[in-house]
């Protein structure tokens, strides 16, 4: 199964990824945890591409579109599927993935639409922390953590984005608004899109998330 997860900053795609990708069975593939690996380990690509990510703008197309079919190449043969979260992101990003994974024999089956209303993002943004160690999502109110500061899953450090700021994350809305959203209409085109509320709690989003997959509601 091949899933693309769209949605605004905040709208909840990487906490919803990891409730259900084991369920799923498929890879789970951040551009975004791909982009903040490449910033902390210091590579000649993420020391180009950090300004693009701390000042809320989205890091040219070919270097991200190069970073998923890399992905896809060396995964593609355990035909386990992918989930696509925070990728594609522009119009040029939705045709080069037709075409990366048209190059592997595989096709799109879903694009989920998470929609969310922005005093909802604002709000996740702000109060979001993850983890400094294996990367699990918390907030501060909707889903603290037992003890603050500190990981439930692995007792790692608890920390707050650089691009979590309000002002960061002001101009990252634009840039949704911008570049992304367009993007739903393409999916809609090709009749794969289905649309949930993402406002309500992560066990319902879940859910209906699901309910999608199982083809029992579109
Ligand atoms: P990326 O990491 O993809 O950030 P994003 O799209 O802005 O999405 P977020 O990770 O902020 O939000 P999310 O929807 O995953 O929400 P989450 O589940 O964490 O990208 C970062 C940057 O990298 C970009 O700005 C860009 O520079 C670059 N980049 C990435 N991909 C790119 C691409 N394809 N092309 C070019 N550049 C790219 O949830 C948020 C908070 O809300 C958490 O605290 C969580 O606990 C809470 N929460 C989640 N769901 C619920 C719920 N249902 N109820 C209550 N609380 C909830």
């Amino acid at each position: 199964m091949i899933i693309v997860l769209l949605g605004a900053p905040g709208a909840g795609k990487g906490t919803l990824a990891g409730a259900i990708k084991d369920q799923l069975g498929v890879h789970h593939i951040s551009t975004g945890d791909l982009i903040r690996a490449e910033i902390k380990a210091g590579s000649v690509i993420g020391l180009e591409i950090k300004r693009y990510v701390e000042s809320g703008g989205l890091v040219p197309d070919e270097v991200v579109t190069r970073m998923i079919e890399g992905k896809v190449k060396e995964t593609a043969a355990d035909k386990k599927g992918y989930m696509f979260d925070g990728f594609p992101r522009t119009s040029a990003q939705a045709s080069d993935l037709d075409k990366v994974l048209a190059a592997n024999g595989l096709v799109i089956d879903f694009a989920l639409y998470m929609e969310a209303s922005l005093n909802v993002v604002l709000q996740r943004l702000t109060g979001r922390r993850v983890c400094r160690k294996c990367g699990a999502l918390y907030h501060l109110k909707n889903m603290p953590s037992r003890k603050e500061g500190v990981c439930d899953v692995c007792t790692g450090e608890l920390y707050q984005r650089a691009d979590d700021n309000e002002e960061t994350i002001k101009k990252r809305i634009v840039v949704y608004n911008d570049q992304t959203k367009p993007i739903i209409d393409f999916y809609k085109l090709q009749e794969k899109l289905h649309t949930v509320n993402a406002d309500t709690g992560a066990e319902d989003v879940r859910k209906a998330l699901i309910q999608i997959l199982n083809g029992k509601k579109s």
